[in-house]
């Protein structure tokens, strides 16, 4: 709902990362390097429970799934057979006054307020309505623009040790064609049987024409991609499931299906029968998370095609050989850090008239599950003990500095879901008191339970 009152903006969450060690501008000594960023001591541990999070569900808790981790530099050929070399591009054009360089599809999508839909457009209608509608640049306000050019968005580098044997090779655009290349590889030593599904999560590069939104549209990323391997007709049913998955994932990591919607592509890639993504209303507005693809046998035919080997799969009872079509799921690891944070931060009036910032993180993405606070300095001792037993278990932070509300607060911040008071009646008789990030109410347990019952709260 766009018009609900969210706390969040796109400032204050830049603030908030950087404040408390979730992201900081990349190589920032130096002055920084534009939609570059990295992750902090608190980002990178969310981080990579989201990622734990989607490997649990798309691979562990999945019947037949398989992970792989392949290599970031492939053969040439692969984004040959991909379709990558000739058209990955983007529609560019420079302004010549301020030679800012900008994508048409997004300044008609700007100035038409998303009433007008570009990716149905040629080259020519895009520059058309631009000349029509005396569509200026968003830098300096000036009419005076190039005409389209398209834009490889590939990172090209070379391999080989003298200028003689260079061979341009490519930094991966996308995880997924590594999945097509070792579709036999993963089918003949799992003895996998089709449907099946092969997933990874790794970085992808992109010299992308128009990044920005903090870690929304990066240069560098990473993505977690999943493609299930199915026959030929039953490729619309698997469509429709992991439509449903998909979703439900983020439903169970907390999101409010009021901030969900799906939209489906109205112009296909040239491989696509089908296409939608989940879009999440960001900060900045409603834009992709994730795309849900049917990408019918286009990959894996192509490669057959282009490395002359085969991708048939032979079905075992009917012997019946053909290859298989692939409907894929994908999701960018920092896009959904991105969601995340957007649908957890909040700001709280408190009864004192005191604002806490909070996110509410599901316990399982939350960077330590709990903080271990020792309300006076002489009950030290005993914390220690309790937070070195509890670290066995999960990760747990200690914090002694300052009164017990501003730590709660530094907790609030990164979303840390239980807080641990030792006091003096811990020494007495074990119990400690148990406080919930949600909803402030405290509980009194003993020590001996902490383990068992923060356990239980934490599991995704
Ligand atoms: N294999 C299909 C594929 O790569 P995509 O829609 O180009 O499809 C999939 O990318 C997902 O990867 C997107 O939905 C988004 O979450 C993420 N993604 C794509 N480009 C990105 C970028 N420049 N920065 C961050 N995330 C990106």
């Amino acid at each position: 709902m766009a018009e609900e009152k969210r706390a969040v903006t796109m400032d204050k969450l830049v603030n908030l990362c950087k404040a408390r060690g979730i992201i900081f501008p990349g190589s920032e000594i130096y002055g920084g390097m534009g939609n570059t960023w990295d992750y902090g001591p608190i980002g990178v541990e969310i981080k990579n429970n989201i990622k734990r999070a989607w490997w649990k569900r798309f691979v562990q808790e999945s019947d037949n799934s398989y992970g792989i981790d392949a290599a970031i530099l492939m053969n040439s050929r692969v984004w040959e057979a991909s379709g990558h070399t000739t058209s990955f591009s983007d529609p560019k054009m420079d302004c010549k006054e301020c030679k800012s360089r900008h994508r048409a599809d997004n300044l008609i999508e700007a100035h038409s307020k998303g009433k007008v839909n570009p990716d149905v457009m040629t080259n020519e209608e895009m520059e058309a309505y631009i000349r029509e509608h005396r569509v200026c640049c968003p830098i300096c306000g000036k009419f005076n623009w190039t005409n389209i050019r398209t834009f490889n968005l590939m990172f090209e580098t070379s391999r080989g040790v003298t200028d003689e044997s260079q061979n341009k090779i490519y930094l991966r655009p996308e995880t997924a064609q590594g999945e097509f290349v070792n579709f036999m590889n993963v089918q003949r030593t799992t003895r996998a049987k089709v449907p099946f599904g092969i997933a990874q999560i790794g970085k992808a590069f992109r010299n992308e024409i128009t990044p920005g939104n903090f870690i929304f549209r990066t240069i560098e990323f990473e993505q977690m991609e999943h493609q299930w391997f199915c026959k030929e007709g039953t490729d619309v049913q698997y469509y429709g499931e992991f439509k449903q998955k998909a979703w439900k994932f983020l439903t169970d990591l907390n999101f409010s299906e009021e901030h969900l919607r799906f939209k489906d592509h109205d112009k296909l890639a040239h491989y696509a029968k089908c296409a939608c993504d989940i879009q999440y209303l960001f900060p900045m507005g409603w834009s992709e998370l994730n795309g849900i693809h049917n990408r019918t046998d286009y990959d894996l035919s192509r490669h057959q095609e282009f490395s002359g080997k085969t991708m048939q799969y032979i079905d075992p009872v009917t012997n019946e050989k053909y290859i298989p079509y692939v409907v894929e799921y994908s999701i960018g690891a920092d896009r959904l850090m991105l969601a995340v944070l957007t649908e957890a931060y909040d700001e709280e009036t408190l009864s004192d008239g005191e604002t806490r910032v909070v996110l509410h993180l599901h316990p399982a993405l939350a960077a330590y599950k709990a903080a271990v606070l020792p309300l006076q300095k002489n009950l030290s001792e005993k914390a220690e003990e309790i937070f070195k037993e509890l670290r066995k278990h999960f990760p747990v932070t200690y914090d002694a500095a300052g009164s017990i509300g501003k730590r709660y607060r530094r907790q609030d911040e990164i979303g840390t879901p239980y807080c641990i008071t030792i006091d003096f009646d811990t020494l007495n008789d074990g119990t400690v008191t148990v406080r919930d990030r949600d909803t402030m109410e405290q509980v009194r347990i003993h020590s001996d339970e902490l383990a068992a019952y923060i356990s239980q709260k934490i599991i995704f």
